[in-house]
């Protein structure tokens, strides 16, 4: 299975003029973009998430403010992705369980692998936790 892991962009620019970091799919994205959607006021109470896709690969970056993402696989392994740089993502692989903590002023965008699709999601914890770790 692949495995959760951080990505960090090239920050181009300096401090003094501002910066630009780029998501190039089939390069540092390692799959083909087929949808981009946003998220933005969450309030820092409410945990998003829950729930792993079957098929869906995406890219969480906080673009401003800190998400606190947790991720679970079904051989149990849990970690913690602490995004609080613009220039940091983190690539959610399919059967990835994963949860979302913003700061109220937190803007995330999302970068995936196809389109929208209800029958793509697991969102219940039971079901995900019966699939076997391959
Ligand atoms: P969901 O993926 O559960 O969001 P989160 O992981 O941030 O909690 O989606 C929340 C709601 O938005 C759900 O009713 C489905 C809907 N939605 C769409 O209609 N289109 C989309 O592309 C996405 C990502 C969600």
């Amino acid at each position: 299975m692949k495995q959760p892991h951080l990505i960090t962009f090239d920050e181009i620019g300096a401090r003094d003029i501002g910066y630009i970091s780029v998501a190039d799919a089939m390069k540092n994205i390692s799959f083909k973009i087929e949808r981009v959607y946003w998220a933005y006021y969450t309030p820092d109470s409410i945990v998003r998430g829950r729930h792993a896709h079957r098929n869906l690969e995406q890219v969480l970056i906080a673009v401003g403010g800190r998400i606190l993402v947790t991720t679970e696989m079904p051989d149990g392994k849990i970690e913690m992705f602490n995004l609080d740089r613009p220039s940091k993502g983190v690539y959610l692989p399919p059967y990835c369980w994963h949860t979302m903590q913003y700061s109220h002023d937190a803007a995330q965008v999302v970068l995936a692998s196809a389109e929208y699709n209800e029958a793509d999601y697991i969102r219940d914890y039971q079901e995900f936790k019966s699939i076997k770790a391959q």
